[in-house]
């Protein structure tokens, strides 16, 4: 919890998410996480942590799972930017989809992503997820409104490109 609050507290992480910069205390974190305990029946967290420790590089989430729809919303932060560029965030999504495919049954992964940034769109486009469309000035980022970009990976799509680059181990 104290690496993760430190990340949902940085200024630099959140100027990539759509998610507003604020000061996260531990205790409100602390509920945070409390709460996620106590509701994952429709939400699922994920860690990847250093090799031979538990040290986390990186937060990976299925939210908001709809099981009518078994539709998910997909969120993801590797936390120090050292760490990013390595291969970490690819490995998460990977890991995910196939998580949530493969063994919670669900059929749509959506998620959001500011249109400036690049890495994050193009690790999505990577691995199959398509435009969907463009949510217009949805969020208010460094004194301006900008754009986010909806973006969703369905399960035939996914299962039909397995072979494929979307399939990287
Ligand atoms: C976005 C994020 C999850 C990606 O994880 P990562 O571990 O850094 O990414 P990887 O090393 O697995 O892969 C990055 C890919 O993006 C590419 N890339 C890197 N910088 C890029 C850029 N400026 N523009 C386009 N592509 C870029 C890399 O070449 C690589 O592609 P490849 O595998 O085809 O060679 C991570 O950087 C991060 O957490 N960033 C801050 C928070 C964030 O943006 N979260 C997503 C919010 S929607």
């Amino acid at each position: 919890m104290p690496v993760i609050n430190g990340w949902r507290s940085s200024e630099e992480l959140m100027s990539y998410l759509g998610a507003p910069y604020r000061f996260i205390g531990p205790d409100v974190d602390y509920r945070w996480f409390e709460n996620y305990l106590n509701n994952r029946s429709n939400t699922i967290r994920c860690c990847v942590c250093e090799d031979g420790n538990a040290k986390p590089l990186c937060l990976v989430t299925l939210a908001g799972i709809d099981w009518v729809s078994r539709n998910c919303e997909l969120h993801i932060m590797v936390g120090n930017d050292e760490n990013r560029g390595k291969g970490i965030g690819s490995f998460a999504v990977k890991k995910m989809i196939e998580h949530a495919f493969l063994d919670m049954n669900l059929r749509r992964i959506e998620l959001t992503v500011l249109e400036d940034n690049a890495r994050a769109r193009h690790l999505y486009e990577k691995f199959g997820f398509q435009y969907e469309g463009i949510k217009r000035k949805a969020k208010y980022k460094h004194g301006r409104y900008v754009d986010m970009r909806l973006m969703a990976l369905l399960k035939s799509d996914w299962l039909a490109g397995r072979g494929s680059n979307n399939t990287i181990s």
